[in-house]
């Protein structure tokens, strides 16, 4: 393992656990994926694949070939054909005679609640390509989408992959600076904005950060925005800038209803989605449109087991995920299933919110990640109790690592001893779920992630890129080209060549570690670079320190992800101050104010989920010989164990510094 490993030794455990839940007969028999369909895909995977794609996606123009990988490491998959995402994913459900189905049953936070039915959603989706077409937005121009979870953000990506415009979706938590670097980045035409949503209660803003991030700013130009749309939403006061400034409604008022989905080639670009890498810099992951639907279509019918007639799913991630890409967006409505979409936070105005929602609509799948599984553990099974949950038949889980106690609660207390759950492994890079049981074949272990999907092929290697045998321990790769792998990141492909495809000859390394058991099921055991996972969000330990570093009192800055109970890590931070601003942290009330400054100052630079849980002033940060910080000793102050082997350190007196300067009241 390299000096930077961040694998969490508490999973260790992992591989004593032992208890299996096989699926019922009753399950299995209505299941849409039997055992057969491993063998069917493994006698011919591109057949497969192939067939997948025909079956599920409706082409314009049908393809002939299925992989071309001779431009390896980037696919195209079924090339020749051509397609429209937002046709899949409306359309032709209305075509089909469908058009009355609930497509979205929206839930805000202070109670309003909106029904759209596909045939809603074709008008509403034609209508807003209309008017992006009007703002003068055409195929291949970048839109940034700026939203909270509203029917909007789904109208709007949908508007965007009708015209052949990809989208960008910039989480809403992040910052003004995290958005003009993203914007400036995707060189973006157009904003897609509101005046805020509502989160704990209250109206959140988010039209000024899109006002801040487009503008000019510190000599640097104004972007290369030419308008920004604006979803009212909480009807907040917004400053508003003649000639940029449009409002939705307006704008869609005016637009027709009627507009022809633009048939794009399979490898036209659908979507640019930022994630965090080892350096401090996001990726911006570009994914293109024919393989990735395919992929998210099947996945999202065989994973979760979807009956569009009967179902209804929620998946509670946000737009500015890729989970809310692949399995709010596209995968469900390209399956023509019923969902939910609810605006606000689990604990407003209660925190058995998510249960009510439950019970009101009937919810059959649910789709969520083990940080939320935790906290809702904390906050007592009482409060599930309270709600009628029996309409629940598949339960999902996505983001980290689910430790099997959360699961066993999972299963119990939300699935009544009886739904499956499937935990599904896969990233931002892979663009749909890639290692996950099938819900009635699997015989599912509580914590693995187990098994490649059919047609997928993963495997656990060690340092020299060889197999590990059954009970070994590795990093996780993924030997073949699969359909919705992303293209590259945007402007960069000696970054995406360097990144994943540099580690191991061949085989794209995807930054975690894994563990094969005894019968060949892969644990998945966390990242094992510089990427932390905080509430299932992605955060690069290397972007915080570059953030903290900008702050005048900040010389050095070494970023670690501790162990925490409810978020699987934390950030904890530990920061050198410069020399003239040293004093101030040398008394409690100095070192509060300096921590509030810097955790504002973050917040400020990236968003408020990036904000260390911790900072601690330190009068060093231990180095190897080469320089390279050594987070693992870092790790174990911030978890409190006894430090580790430090030998490999350039002057081994450092951590003995760090303690004592620790242990000192401050
Ligand atoms: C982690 C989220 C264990 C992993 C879809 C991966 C998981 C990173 C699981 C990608 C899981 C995701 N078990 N770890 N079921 N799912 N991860 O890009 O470290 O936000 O590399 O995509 O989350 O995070 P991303």
């Amino acid at each position: 393992m390299p000096e930077n490993e961040t694998t969490a030794p508490s999973l260790e455990n992992l591989l004593h656990e032992t208890r299996a839940f096989p699926p019922s007969p009753a399950f299995a028999a209505q299941a849409n994926a039997q055992a057969s369909l491993y063998e069917e895909a493994k006698a011919d995977r591109l057949g497969f694949w192939a067939d997948q794609a025909r079956e599920l996606v409706t082409w314009s123009t049908p393809f002939t070939q299925t992989l071309d990988w001779s431009g390896a490491p980037v696919a195209k998959w079924f090339a020749d054909g051509k397609l429209n995402a937002a046709y899949n994913a409306v359309d032709r459900h209305v075509e089909a005679g469908l058009g009355d189905r609930v497509a979205i049953h929206f839930e805000g936070e202070p109670g309003d609640t909106r029904t759209v039915t596909y045939a809603d959603l074709q008008r509403e989706v034609s209508r807003a390509a209309n008017a992006l077409t009007a703002l003068g937005v055409t195929q291949g121009d970048r839109v940034v989408i700026y939203l909270p979870m509203l029917v909007e953000s789904v109208v709007a990506m949908l508007a965007c992959a009708r015209i052949g415009a990809p989208h960008s979706v910039v989480f809403g938590g992040f910052s003004a600076d995290a958005l003009r670097s993203r914007i400036a980045d995707a060189e973006a035409k157009l904003v897609i904005t509101a005046d805020g949503g509502y989160r704990r209660g209250a109206p959140s803003a988010l039209k000024p950060a899109v006002d801040e991030a487009v503008g000019p700013k510190d000599g640097e130009p104004a972007s290369t925005v030419e308008h920004v749309l604006v979803v009212r939403r909480t009807g907040q006061d917004v400053a508003w800038t003649e000639g940029r400034d449009v409002w939705w409604h307006d704008a869609l008022e005016h637009a027709d209803t009627f507009h022809e989905p633009v048939a794009v080639d399979a490898e036209h670009p659908l979507f640019i989605l930022y994630t965090s890498g080892t350096t401090g810099k996001p990726k911006g992951i570009l994914h293109t449109t024919g393989g990735y639907l395919t992929q998210a279509a099947y996945t999202h019918k065989n994973v979760f087991d979807l009956k569009a007639e009967s179902d209804v799913y929620w998946c509670t991630a946000d737009i500015g995920w890729v989970t809310g890409h692949t399995y709010v967006v596209y995968g469900p409505l390209a399956n023509g299933a019923t969902q939910v979409i609810y605006e606000g936070t689990p604990d407003t105005p209660h925190r058995g919110r998510w249960w009510e929602l439950v019970e009101k609509y009937q919810v059959s799948i649910l789709y969520t990640a083990p940080t939320a599984i935790r906290t809702c553990m904390k906050w007592g099974e009482d409060i599930p109790a309270g709600f009628d949950l029996s309409s629940l038949r598949v339960l999902g889980s996505v983001g980290e690592p689910i430790n099997p106690e959360a699961w066993m609660w999972y299963r119990r207390v939300i699935g009544g001893d009886t739904a499956p759950i499937v935990d599904t492994w896969w990233q931002t890079e892979t663009g749909g779920i890639m290692i996950s049981p099938l819900p009635g074949v699997t015989a599912t272990k509580p914590g693995s992630a187990q098994v490649a999907l059919p047609g997928i092929v993963a495997d656990v290697v060690d340092d020299e890129a060889h197999s590990v045998p059954d009970g070994g321990g590795g990093y996780l790769v993924l030997s073949e080209p699969w359909p919705s792998m992303l293209r590259g990141i945007w402007g960069d492909l000696q970054r995406f060549k360097d990144t994943y495809w540099s580690r191991f000859e061949g085989l794209y390394f995807a930054g975690d570690g894994a563990k094969k058991d005894e019968d060949g099921d892969i644990w998945l055991l966390g990242r094992v670079d510089d990427v932390m996972n905080v509430s299932g969000h992605r955060l690069s330990t290397t972007e915080i320190e570059s953030a903290l570093v900008s702050h005048d009192v900040v010389a050095e800055a070494a970023v670690v992800g501790a162990n925490d109970e409810t978020t699987g890590q934390a950030v904890v931070a530990f920061v050198i101050l410069r020399g003239e601003h040293a004093d101030r942290a040398s008394t409690p009330e100095g070192a509060e104010e300096v921590q509030a400054e810097l955790r504002n100052h973050v917040a400020k630079e990236i968003g408020p989920i990036a904000k260390p849980r911790r900072i601690l002033v330190v009068p060093e940060l231990p180095k190897t010989r080469s320089g390279k910080i050594m987070r693992r000793l870092l790790r174990d102050v911030a978890e409190n164990r006894t430090v580790g082997d430090a030998t490999t350190l350039a002057d081994s007196s450092v951590m003995d510094l760090i303690s004592a300067g620790l242990a000192k009241p401050s």
